[in-house]
């Protein structure tokens, strides 16, 4: 694994320490759960990069590493990939899946600051699996990203419509506003999961940041909560995204576990072969450098 490149302050430190404490703790506790649910999304941006072999490939906002993975098997013994988190916590498992793998290595690094590519050798492309919406600047972020990218290099990734075609969050958000007076969901544009929901915000970021041929279609698929395991997974995995991790935030213990059960109410209903479904929708995005 290469060294911590980060600087000691980031210019992202919110997210940061948010990706590190209890969100990084719990995406790395229930890794496979996540894993699940947005297998469709990730199947679909790693068939958009369509990474060859021999290829140097950088993934940004890597988690704990599951598509930087999937993109060393497809850029073989020759190419290499690079996994780049904001997260300790994050970086720490995804290292754990390096041991006989010697063309991965993960970064601790801020995208949007960091060069993340050796420094003498740009990156082929450039992927993310919902990694790249937690940006306080997210021109200056792409600009940075582009900088890492060799000329006529390439962009692959996916990013959450808005959230009302995201019931997966936008349902229990609601019950968790009947226990809250505060929004649990961060502002339109506002650094989070829906940062990206418009597209012609996207398609100017990404302009804007050097990036040319932008392409981005609509994609839809099951998301799925509880991966199998249950109602109770279900629940607690929608107690652990960014709007659980707000409505925690805010209220007190008694409140939350009642929020809890109000979603636990709902999803019994929807519980199918151990799961619970949703239809979601996000943005295929594809760029060249
Ligand atoms: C929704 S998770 C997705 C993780 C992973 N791509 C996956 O699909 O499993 C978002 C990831 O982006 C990372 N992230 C947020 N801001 C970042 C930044 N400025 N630089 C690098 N990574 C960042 C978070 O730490 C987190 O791991």
């Amino acid at each position: 694994m290469r060294s911590y490149v980060m600087a000691e302050t980031s210019a992202n430190q919110q997210q940061s320490t948010y990706w590190t404490e209890n969100a990084g703790r719990q995406w790395v506790q229930q890794q496979a759960q996540f894993d699940r649910q947005l297998v469709h999304f990730g199947n679909a941006a790693l068939g958009a990069l369509q990474a060859e072999p021999g290829e140097h490939i950088l993934d940004i906002g890597c988690g704990t590493g599951t598509t930087t993975l999937a993109i060393a098997d497809a850029v073989g013994s020759t190419g290499w990939v690079i996994g780049a988190d904001i997260s300790t916590t994050m970086i720490a498992a995804s290292s754990e899946r390096t041991i006989g793998r010697p063309t991965v290595s993960f970064v601790v690094a801020d995208a949007q600051t960091d060069r993340i590519a050796p420094i003498d050798h740009d990156a082929d492309a450039m992927f993310s699996r919902f990694g790249v919406m937690f940006f306080a600047d997210p021109t200056a972020a792409f600009t940075n990203l582009a900088s890492n990218v060799r000329a006529g290099g390439r962009l692959a990734f996916v990013c959450w419509q808005r959230e009302e075609l995201n019931e997966w969050i936008s349902l229990p958000a609601q019950i968790m506003r009947t226990f809250t007076p505060e929004p649990v969901l961060p502002p339109a544009n506002a650094p989070g999961p829906f940062a990206f929901r418009d597209r012609d915000r996207v398609k100017s970021v990404l302009t804007s940041a050097g990036w040319s041929a932008v392409q981005i279609e609509p994609f839809s698929a099951q998301t799925m909560l509880g991966a199998g395991l249950g109602l109770e997974a279900a629940v607690n995995q929608s107690m652990s995204t960014t709007a659980g991790q707000n409505l925690r935030a805010q209220v007190d213990e008694a409140t939350f576990a009642a929020a809890q059960d109000a979603i636990r109410a709902e999803f019994s209903q929807r519980l199918v072969d151990d799961a619970v479904s949703f239809d979601g929708n996000v943005w295929l995005v594809t760029a060249e450098r």
